[in-house]
């Protein structure tokens, strides 16, 4: 089976994180969220990715080549200027086979992908759009269907007490390729305001596949922590990291805990860091490779990427902190901060809850 990607966007939400990696290679989990999504992809039977890049795209292809070592085939395809989701399906259209997939390529999901195409299959479908429940479905686009599951009507960002549904489209289809004929060229058009009404109007056979499957999409810096705690605590599924189990810390190689620093909680440090005398680690916390946690320092329940040095007796809980960056001595840093890569901030500084900090900045 074959896939399309859709990695092009700028994922501004995510920024400062996302201004210097795009987002398909934030970490998780200390690799690379496409890794993930590959891994999960070669599981259920398909090996043949299309990735449409736009911003940022070297990195990607940098990275990962043509995918041999990952056991999938990967092929690139660059935009110039942002086509929107259907406009980039539309600029890949002749490396795709008649049907094929798309994924939102910053959705993490345990969908059972083989199913949901025995249903598209089985109906005859055009299109057929994944669909997950959410406890509030104002912020997304909900799909009404009829008892069969066709698709009757989209309805972007209902208000909370007139939407009729809490299904919302999870950013996976299967499509047929002829759909792309109501896609114009080299336009940016959008799967749900214009290519889904399109179908519906000509009364194409659009379906919904619905499943409470493990879902979640790491557009925001809350969304992205919470998908490496609910991976560090057993929720969800990746093959590339061993689940923790709470209560017990994995270490990377040669990484070092002075006999007087504590760990507790589901924690994942990389390699090549030191976690410092009297220092303090509470889970859930990820910490990539070569970091240094100085002297009674305390982190709690937060991301910390790269070559990150923490400062003696610095406090941080509930944060983001990008590769490269040292927080000074005494620093605290609350919840919601999210330091961009490359950032210095001084001895004793107190950065509120929420504050973004840019990359290769001092503060
Ligand atoms: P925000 O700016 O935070 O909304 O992020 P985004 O635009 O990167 O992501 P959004 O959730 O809006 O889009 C869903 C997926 O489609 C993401 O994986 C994006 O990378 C991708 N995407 C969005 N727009 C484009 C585009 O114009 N071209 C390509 N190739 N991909 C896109």
């Amino acid at each position: 089976m074959q896939a399309l990607l859709l990695v092009g966007g700028e994922g501004t939400r995510l920024r400062p994180l996302t201004c210097k990696t795009v987002k398909a290679m934030v970490p998780i989990l200390n690799r690379p969220f496409l890794e993930h999504l590959f891994s999960y992809l070669a599981r259920h039977g398909i090996d043949d990715i299309v990735l449409t890049l736009c911003y940022l795209p070297d990195s990607i292809e940098s990275y990962f080549g043509h995918g041999s070592s990952l056991g999938v085939r990967l092929t690139y395809v660059m935009e110039e200027s942002p086509l929107g989701t259907a406009g980039a399906v539309k600029n890949a259209e002749r490396y795709l086979e008649d049907r094929f997939f798309v994924f939102n390529g910053d959705i993490f999901t345990d969908l059972d992908l083989r199913a949901m195409m025995a249903f598209h299959r089985e109906r005859g479908a055009k299109a057929t759009i994944a669909l997950t429940p959410v406890e509030d479905p104002s912020a997304y686009g909900v799909v009404e269907t009829d008892s069969h599951g066709r698709v009757k009507r989209f309805v972007e960002k209902p208000k909370r007490e007139e939407a009729t549904t809490n299904l919302i489209n999870a950013g996976t289809y299967i499509l047929e390729r002829e759909v792309l004929r109501d896609v114009p060229p080299n336009t940016r058009f959008m799967f749900e305001h214009h290519l889904f009404p399109t179908l519906l109007q000509k009364d194409q056979l659009v379906y919904a596949y619905s499943s409470d499957a493990y879902w979640i999409d790491i557009g925001t810096p809350q969304k992205y922590c919470q998908l490496q705690y609910d991976l560090l605590q057993g929720k969800g599924r990746t093959s590339l990291c061993s689940p923790m189990v709470d209560g017990r810390a994995g270490f990377g190689a040669r990484s070092s805990l002075h006999p007087t620093a504590s760990v507790e909680g589901a924690v994942i440090v990389g390699d090549d860091c030191s976690i410092g005398p009297h220092a303090r680690i509470r889970g859930p916390v990820v910490m990539g490779n070569g970091c240094r946690v100085l002297a009674g320092a305390a982190i709690e329940k937060s991301v910390i990427w790269n070559n990150v040095v923490v400062g003696r007796n610095a406090w941080l809980e509930g944060c983001i902190v990008g590769s490269n960056s040292s927080i000074g001595e005494g620093c605290s840093v609350g919840q919601g901060v999210v330091i961009g890569e490359g950032v210095t901030v001084g001895d004793g500084i107190r950065l509120e809850p929420g504050r973004k900090v840019w990359p290769d900045t001092r503060v």
